[in-house]
């Protein structure tokens, strides 16, 4: 197959400029690196565009190369994260063939309160919330349950979530509200603490769906009492993962009964969210049993070393198999 490598640049792009996987690596693009590399190694033919703010390099380079797909790797359009549903928009409009979700997942899932919404109405079970918007930041809560966690509605890996994130009062949950307006200028969640283990369930497939077995994140050196949730630092920082022991790895030992019910929460979630091709479910398990719904991700990251492909190959799919299953999908 001839394959575009479409993703994003934090700079204006050349659209000649090609990428090897080397140089890929070099501009901080494991992901990409990865992908292309194990195109080759499957014996497609592939090409890369980075884009920055550039339409007309998108169009021209789709006429010009004329791929059978793209795999779509693009996240953000003027170094803006608000557009990333647009270029699948694009893609759609210009009737080529892309991996991965479409504009409607994106735009769902991008503004985690509006998924949210979405979600309570078909009852999944999810941390209470409110929202407090940047224009009309809330000044009073009214009978929230403490602890609370305050999060942006739509940034992405981890970014606005530190200790600060974690709120005994109402005074802090507020505080943390405007900090939050503020610095990353959008409305911000103010949701219901779920203490417990968190779980990240990948999905593949459009009709038939894959349910991967579950990863986990551990925080094995934070002291029994401490609130654990994934922070900045807790998911980027190799020093402070290694201090704190902070792995991501297989689930531990799930209670009787929960594999079941997290294979079947996860195949819903990723259809009531319009996901497609590839997608991952992130999850909390109280000490009860109960399961919470965090957060729904499509186009989760696809780094070799990342929890999709490393729970896609603990189900028998190694990174090949999973690549190509993603390109296949594209074709459904
Ligand atoms: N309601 C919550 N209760 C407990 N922890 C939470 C809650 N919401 C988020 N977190 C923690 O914060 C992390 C990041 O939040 P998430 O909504 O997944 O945003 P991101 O898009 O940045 O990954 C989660 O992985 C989890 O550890
Ligand atoms: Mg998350």
């Amino acid at each position: 197959m001839k394959i575009l490598i479409l993703f994003d640049v934090a700079r204006p792009a050349d659209p000649n400029e090609t990428f090897s996987a080397r140089s890929l690596k070099e501009e901080d693009k494991p992901t990409e690196a990865d992908v292309l590399r194990c195109l080759k190694h499957l014996g497609h033919e592939a090409e890369t565009l980075a884009v920055f703010d550039n339409v007309a390099a998108i169009v021209e380079k789709l006429k010009g190369y004329a791929p059978d797909v793209v795999f779509n790797l693009s996240e953000s359009f003027y170094h803006d994260r608000s557009h990333e549903p647009d270029i699948p928009a694009l893609l759609e409009l210009m009737k080529v063939r892309y991996t991965g979700s479409g504009p409607e997942a994106l735009l769902l899932c991008k503004d985690k309160a509006l998924a949210k919404k979405v979600l309570a109405y078909h009852r999944v079970r999810l941390p209470r919330f409110v929202v407090s918007s940047r224009v009309r930041p809330l000044r009073r809560l009214r009978r929230f349950i403490y602890p609370a966690f305050v999060k942006p509605v739509n940034e992405e890996s981890s970014d606005g979530i530190s200790q600060a994130s974690f709120v005994r009062m109402e005074d802090e949950a507020i505080e943390r509200a405007r900090f939050i307006h503020q610095k990353f200028n959008c409305d911000a969640l103010i949701e219901e603490y779920i203490e417990g283990r968190e779980l990240y369930l990948s999905v593949l497939g459009n009709n038939r769906l894959t349910v991967c077995p579950p990863r986990e994140i551990f925080f094995e050196q934070v002291t029994e009492d401490a609130p654990k949730f994934a922070t900045f630092y807790a998911k980027w920082n190799d020093a402070y993962r290694k201090k704190w022991g902070i792995k991501n790895a297989a689930a531990g030992p799930l209670p009787d009964g929960i594999q079941e019910n997290l294979t079947r929460l996860a195949r819903r979630i990723y259809r009531l969210l319009k996901i497609r091709g590839f997608g991952r479910i992130d999850v909390r398990l109280t000490p009860k049993g109960e399961v919470f719904v965090i957060e729904a991700n499509p186009n989760p990251s696809l780094a070799q070393d990342e929890d999709f492909a490393r729970a896609a190959a603990e189900a028998g799919m190694g990174y090949d198999a999973l690549i190509q299953q993603i390109l296949d999908a594209a074709f459904v």
